[in-house]
């Protein structure tokens, strides 16, 4: 028997408000709404899911699953943009990080158009509201390199 895979769901600042938070950026449906019905598609995976508005606990989460999960879907919100500390944690592990945004951070403002972890991670899914947590899924279920 195959053993399941085990994905770490990983969000950062803010994003514990998504539903309430900007709702005509970010949509109306809370996190875990949105949770449940992704684990009820993909029955045969192992999700877990951590959210923190601090960057060290990302940090520590991170290195804690890093070495045992098949793979990190990584909303790193607003650190995504600053944290020099957060692209070196996804370097130091083994496993695959994939970024994510539910908006598209290309078309907002230039601040948001530079990514610090993005160079460390396999690649980026931006602007498909919540639906971009279920494809980078798909990325890393795929395990599809170039
Ligand atoms: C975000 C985009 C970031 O620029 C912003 O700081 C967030 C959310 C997104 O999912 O669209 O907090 O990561």
């Amino acid at each position: 028997m195959t053993r399941k895979k085990k994905i770490l769901i990983l969000n950062g600042p803010n994003l514990n408000l998504l539903g309430r938070r900007e709702p005509e950026m970010y949509g109306t449906e809370g996190f875990g709404q949105y949770l449940e019905r992704l684990a009820n598609l993909y029955p045969d995976v192992c999700l877990d899911y951590y959210q923190s508005n601090h960057e060290g606990q990302l940090i520590d989460k991170i290195h804690e699953v890093g070495w045992d999960c098949d793979g990190i879907v990584l909303n790193a919100g607003a650190y995504t943009h600053t944290s020099i500390a957060l692209h070196d944690a996804i370097k130091a592990v083994p496993c695959r990080v994939v970024e994510v945004h539910i908006s598209n951070v290309m078309r907002r403002e230039p601040f948001r158009h530079v990514s610090m972890i993005a160079p460390a991670c396999a690649g980026i899914i931006t602007g498909f509201g919540l639906d971009s947590y279920r494809l980078a899924l798909e990325a890393l279920l795929h395990d599809a390199e170039v």
